[in-house]
């Protein structure tokens, strides 16, 4: 395992392009640890941190033009640091400029989208120059669908650009790789490891993406490859053994993964100095709340106190419409529940100074980022119902703070979490009450979890779930008359919703295939009583949003 002091990493230097968070988790993939950090950290900042072992600095791709005056620099320490770099798009124009060379607006078109980048190999040449492009091939489709006859020596690949600028003047002591059709200057390096790219690597367009950045960091910066989720978990559990002491812990399960996995996190490395609270609000989705106290008390052996909280959710949320009045309610609800269990905790067993949370890496980012986008602080906002108010003077502790959600799931399947919570959908906070359309009542909760649960059981059988970002049921107020056998029925409207999404901030209506929604709807309007008439929601994510409220 790799030691606890320093990790072995590397950093991604944010610029502003959308792909800087994928470059992080495309190096994690490769089984190397990465941090985001905006484009300003210096390297004396980064140094200062005795955690971090690094062995290389990525530059990511950005808006602006290096010419331009307000243009983003990176600390030229870093630079001359003696440490590999690799620039992507902008981050390789920058390294370029910062150097000595030189960068103007593009004498061609310019390009965005699919290209061929044809890398010449100058058999003349130190192969220390093409370290990043070695053991690199096409595969023989994509050379026949470039037109590439078999004898040409050189390696076309495709890939994805998108730049407006290109170097017209190299740095000293560097070489071009590669060209593209419309840019004569496509990768650069020198023999230190210092290399630009002016395609993307870290995008899926670019099908040999993947391997170009594992030889930057396996042959270029020499990383072992330890970010497995094993030395994830040893490490974590050692953290928290050291933050956490003698001392007891408190975390509230939601019946999510993240909230699950750190639970499982701390109970590893602190036993039953661990309890959990899970408070069933009665807004779950069918069958969740058995599923959290069977999965935590039998099977993974974890205490937990489950408050049947049901009735006080209820008789709060009675005859209220408004949706934003709804999460209010159920918010404050949450907390009263939550801060009367932990007092009654604490009568019993004795002071409980932490509580666990599942905040991940994302969120991190997201919080310490200066540019944060209007859109994005309302989204967290609402986010925040079902989180705890910093009144409670507990002190955090966040195991999945530097995780992705995919390496969450890793690690949870790892410690033994079942698949199907694994894999599950994100839930709101407020639950199904934000998916009742209207006032909610045990009857309305029911019937949507009804329809709901046959909503996830034909996806399941279509074998279509873990394609989905978020598939569910609405219950509509909408009343419309139907017939049922010789009789007329007037009854409510179900809308289904089903969304692939990346982030969640933008999401696209699924492609669900007319049979399967034949059978959603077949089922719903036979099983589910008071429904007469489902519809699908074939909106996109924005201009609607993925939840109806
Ligand atoms: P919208 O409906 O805004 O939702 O497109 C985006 C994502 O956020 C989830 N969501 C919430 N999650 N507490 C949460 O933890 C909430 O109050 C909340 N409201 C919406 C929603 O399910 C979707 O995944």
């Amino acid at each position: 395992m790799q030691s606890l002091e320093r990790r072995q990493t590397i950093i991604v230097l944010d610029f502003g392009s959308q792909y800087s968070r994928l470059i992080t988790r495309r190096v994690r993939e490769c089984l190397v640890y990465s941090e985001l950090v905006p484009a300003s950290t210096t390297l004396a900042e980064l140094q200062a941190n005795p955690h971090l072992d690094i062995k290389g600095f990525i530059l990511s791709g950005g808006p602006a033009s290096v010419y331009d005056e307000q243009a983003p620099s990176c600390d030229p320490a870093i630079l001359h640091s003696g440490l590999p770099i690799l620039g992507i798009c902008y981050g390789m124009q920058l390294l370029a400029q910062q150097l000595g060379g030189h960068v103007a607006p593009a004498s061609g078109r310019r390009e965005y989208g699919p290209a061929t980048l044809t890398v010449r190999f100058d058999p003349t040449a130190d192969p220390q120059f093409y370290r990043i492009f070695e053991d690199i091939s096409a595969s023989p489709a994509q050379t026949d669908q470039l037109n590439q006859p078999r004898t040409d020596p050189d390696l076309r690949l495709p890939v994805w650009m998108s730049h407006g600028d290109s170097v017209d003047r190299l740095p000293e002591g560097f070489k071009v790789l590669a060209c593209s059709e419309s840019n004569p200057v496509a990768a650069i390096a020198n023999t230190q490891g210092i290399i630009g790219l002016q395609f993307h690597p870290e995008v899926t367009h670019t099908p040999q993406g993947k391997d170009i950045l594992r030889n930057f960091l396996y042959r270029v910066c020499g990383c072992d490859g330890n970010w497995t989720p094993q030395s994830v978990i040893e490490e974590t559990v050692e953290q928290i053994r050291q933050r956490v002491g003698p001392e007891r812990v408190i975390c509230g399960l939601s019946g999510g993964v993240d909230s699950a996995v750190a639970a499982l996190l701390v109970h590893r490395a602190i036993g039953d100095q661990l309890t959990c609270i899970f408070v069933d609000t009665g807004l779950l989705r069918a069958g969740e709340a058995e599923q959290v106290v069977e999965t935590f008390t039998r099977h993974l052996h974890i205490p937990l106190v489950a408050v049947d909280a049901r009735q006080r959710f209820l008789a709060r949320l009675q005859d209220v419409i408004d949706p934003e009045q709804k999460r209010k309610i159920i918010g404050e609800e949450f907390i009263r529940v939550f801060e009367e269990e932990a007092t009654r905790l604490e009568e019993k067993g004795g002071l409980i100074p932490f509580l666990a949370q599942g905040t991940l890496y994302p969120d991190v980012i997201e919080s310490s980022s200066h540019d944060t986008a209007s859109t994005a602080v309302r989204i967290k906002t609402h986010h925040n119902v079902g989180g705890l108010p910093e009144e409670m003077k507990l002190k955090l502790v966040e195991p999945l703070r530097m995780l992705f959600k995919d390496e969450v799931r890793e690690i949870g399947l790892a410690l033994g979490l079942p698949e199907d919570w694994v894999w599950r959908h994100p839930f709101p906070g407020p639950g199904l009450a934000i998916r009742i359309i209207g006032a909610v009542d045990e009857a309305r909760l029911e019937t949507l979890r009804a329809a709901d649960a046959i909503v996830i059981d034909e996806i399941r059988r279509a074998g279509v779930y873990r394609e989905l970002g978020q598939a569910f049921a609405v219950l509509t107020p909408v009343q419309s008359v139907g017939v049922m056998g010789d009789d007329r029925t007037y009854a409510n409207l179900v809308a289904i919703r089903a969304v692939t999404s990346g982030d969640f901030m933008t999401a696209d209506w699924a492609r669900l295939s007319p049979e399967l929604l034949a059978r959603i709807s077949h089922r719903i309007v036979n099983e589910v009583p008071g429904i007469n008439r489902v519809v699908y929601d074939i909106t996109s994510k924005p201009p609607a949003t993925i939840e109806w409220e």
